[in-house]
């Protein structure tokens, strides 16, 4: 008998034990979404929530941002570190307000055009501020997915063919199981399936994982970041 989907598992796990973050809540704006997306790039979660709070709280809409000088967005991005992300996200508020009536695009080649936006960003806005059925792979997803359905160590330094596959055979197909999914998957990373020591007890799918089954082998390939 076929087992079922990776994606049910993972899912009700996520439905049980994921976080609560503000900007999962499904009336969280685009805008709200692509700030924290831009915030948790290089951030961990802690830090970026209270600064999105008060990001949101100042500049509601692309709107409010694209009026405010480079000086004061990079001043309120304090400790939240690598203050380039800023100034883009300011220039992506100026392009949306000149460009897009003000409106966070809808589509993810849209979303690509904008400056800082790459293809995860572009990806999760679609995904957790349209409910749009697509593919998102950030680092954790990766990770997951290496060892869940690769059953290797660590996926490569860098994203790759096999992580692209991976992750588009697991989307499920109804967009609202699959826009779940996409943080589901996100946050077993982030909380279970961590880089190092996993915590396999605690794992809604290591009955099926493959990596477990090989033994859990260590990484052996070339040097990683994160
Ligand atoms: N939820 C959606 N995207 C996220 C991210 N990049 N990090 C943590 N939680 C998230």
């Amino acid at each position: 008998a076929d087992p079922e989907p990776l994606w049910v598992e993972v899912n009700a796990w996520y439905l049980r034990h994921g976080r609560d973050l503000p900007w999962r809540t499904p009336t969280a704006s685009a805008w709200e979404v692509l700030v924290s997306e831009i915030m948790l790039q290089q951030t961990p979660v802690a830090r970026v929530e209270p600064v999105w709070r008060e990001w949101l709280e100042r500049w509601p809409t692309p709107a409010h941002l694209a009026a405010v000088s480079p000086g004061d967005v990079v001043r309120a991005w304090g400790r939240l570190g690598y203050p380039r992300r800023a100034l883009r996200l300011r220039e992506a508020a100026v392009a949306i307000t000149a460009e897009h009536g003000g409106e966070v695009p809808r589509t993810e080649a849209e979303l690509l055009t904008l400056p800082g936006i790459g293809v995860y960003t572009a990806a999760a806005v679609v995904c957790f501020a349209h409910g749009e059925r697509t593919v998102v792979i950030d680092t954790n997803v990766r990770r997951v997915l290496a060892r869940a359905v690769g059953g290797v160590a660590l996926p490569a330094p860098s994203l790759d063919r096999a992580d692209r596959e991976r992750a588009t055979a697991q989307v499920p197909a109804d967009r609202a199981d699959a826009a779940v999914w996409n943080v589901a998957v996100m946050e077993l990373g982030a909380l279970v399936c961590t880089a190092r020591a996993p915590r396999c007890g605690d794992c809604p799918i290591e009955h099926r994982c493959a990596w477990v089954a090989a033994g859990r082998p260590v990484y052996e390939g070339p040097a990683h970041r994160g």
